[in-house]
């Protein structure tokens, strides 16, 4: 069996190495070619040592007749259907997705009956794939829910030997449940699977220690014998990385998009606003104070104004300035904005705890911004706490190495598990008077200063706001 592989990064250099290392009887599987377009590939440079076809482009697979196999190791959905749309019927194509390797291994070893000869070659290949290729944690389960097979990379995560698991119930290892997965946050891709006899895909999310979010790709595989579905083979991998990545780029798309209508739209409001708010005030002028118009014109005014603020709020946000970073102290910065919102704190009869730390490293930032996110955080606290309660605001030093975490913790009302992930959405509010634009200026401050914010919340205790940002590296450490 010749293979030709598709992108030359360190994979292919694995592949290359882990199938030298077995020997497969009589199915020989071979690299022959290798492509890639940067030359200085790992794999594409072992390739040119060992003397194989090295190319920078793969169409130069599909005039060769000395390919079966064609293994797509970039990753990219793209290359891979131009690989099937362009390859010949008698070669074979599998995507980087190790999954569908370990699938089509599978498939083969249960197609038909085999010599004694082909059961250990296909044995082979079998612990190979399970083992050396596959990173995702596996497990082979049959229709009854039982274990019948794992890999390392599972037995690792789960802190268990073979012997712990082989035989048991999958709920029960994975979930430490006495029934099979089921509902929102756990559907079981098992059970579709053995009902629709086709892969399945699902996502589990789970709470790390810190409660943190975990999501799980899991996938389902049908394993046949004579014709008939007896299982099931599971991969699960760890995407949670993916997608918050997607949700930070989601949530940039969202601002940039929403900055540049409302900066359009903030602009023409303006000048319309400035002469409803001159012209009532000049009417105003003309009148007796005691005049009932005079009291509507005060209202005008006052509505106009406050438009007006809203639009300077939108232009604000619109902008996203680049910060102007100085070396400063985040300490003293975060002590100005407290004393700065204590009168809205007071008149509410909230109170503020700060908790600096005094061992942060200085940081560069942008005081001015900084500031407006700090107010930002701090006056919905207050906006949400009740009469006599408080709000604690603490620097420290954070979990990210050479990051500093600011906090800001208050025990109202809480926000609906439903409403965490629109918080920072421009124009969400559920305050009648409210402009949804706090936060999303917040979040684009942070991210300005290549960092995160964060909301955990529980609904009738309070909702905590943690800032992670980077701290300056201090040249000679005084201490
Ligand atoms: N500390 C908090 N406690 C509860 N809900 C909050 C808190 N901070 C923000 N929220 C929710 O997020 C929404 C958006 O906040 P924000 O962007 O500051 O806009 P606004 O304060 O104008 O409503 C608020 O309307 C509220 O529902
Ligand atoms: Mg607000």
């Amino acid at each position: 069996m010749n293979i030709a592989v598709v992108g030359g990064g360190r994979r292919c250099k694995d592949f290359m190495d882990v199938i030298q290392r077995h020997t497969f009887l009589e199915i020989h599987p071979r690299i022959v070619a290798v492509a890639d377009i940067r030359p200085d590939a790992p794999g594409l440079v072992a390739a040119m040592e060992k003397g194989l076809f090295i190319t920078s482009s793969y169409d130069d697979f599909f005039d060769r007749d000395d390919i079966d196999l064609i293994v797509e190791l970039t990753g990219s959905m793209d290359i891979y259907n131009d690989i099937l749309a362009k390859k010949k019927k008698n070669v074979r194509a599998i995507a980087d997705r190790t999954a569908q390797l370990f699938w089509e291994i599978s498939r083969v070893s249960t197609m038909q009956k085999k010599t004694d000869q082909e059961l250990r070659e296909v044995r082979a290949l079998y612990s190979m794939a399970l083992n050396d290729l596959i990173q995702e944690e596996v497990l082979v389960i049959d229709h009854r829910f039982r274990i019948i097979d794992t890999n390392d990379a599972f037995l690792e995560k789960f802190g268990l030997t073979r012997d712990q698991v082989i035989g048991q119930f999958c709920y029960r290892i994975t979930h430490h449940l006495e029934n099979p997965c089921s509902g929102e946050d756990h559907p079981c891709p098992l059970i579709q699977t053995l009902e629709s006899e086709k892969p399945s895909q699902t996502t589990h999310i789970h709470l790390d220690r810190d409660g943190r979010k975990i999501y799980y790709s899991i996938s389902t595989y049908p394993l046949f014998e004579d014709g008939d579905v007896i299982g099931a083979v599971e991969l699960s991998r760890d995407i949670t990385k993916d997608i918050n990545v997607q949700k930070v780029m989601m949530q940039q798309e969202k601002l940039a998009s929403v900055g540049r209508l409302s900066a359009g739209v903030a602009h023409e409001i303006n000048n319309p606003l400035t002469t409803i708010l001159t012209t009532a005030m000049l009417i105003q002028e003309d009148l007796d104070p005691n005049d009932p118009t005079y009291e509507e014109m005060s209202v005008i005014a006052d509505e106009a104004l406050r438009c007006r603020k809203i639009v300077t709020n939108l232009l604000n946000f619109a902008r996203q300035t680049q910060p102007d970073k100085k070396n400063a102290n985040l300490n003293e910065i975060i002590a100005a904005c407290i004393s700065l919102t204590q009168k809205q704190a007071a008149f509410k009869d909230v109170s503020v705890v700060y908790d600096p730390s005094d061992n942060l490293p200085r940081t560069l930032v942008d005081k001015g911004q900084i500031e407006q996110a700090m107010i930002n955080l701090i006056i919905n606290a207050v906006e949400t706490t009740p009469a006599g309660g408080s709000i604690s605001v603490s620097t420290q030093l954070s979990a990210r190495q050479g990051f500093v975490d600011i906090v800001v913790s208050d025990t109202g009302e809480g926000i609906p598990e439903n409403q965490l992930n629109k918080i920072f959405d421009p124009f969400f509010t559920t305050k009648e008077n409210g402009t949804g634009l706090g936060l999303a200026i917040t979040h684009g401050i942070i991210e300005q200063h290549g960092g995160t914010i964060e909301a955990a919340s529980k609904v009738g205790a309070g909702t905590t706001f943690t800032i992670t940002i980077p701290g300056e590296k201090i040249a000679s450490h005084a201490s």
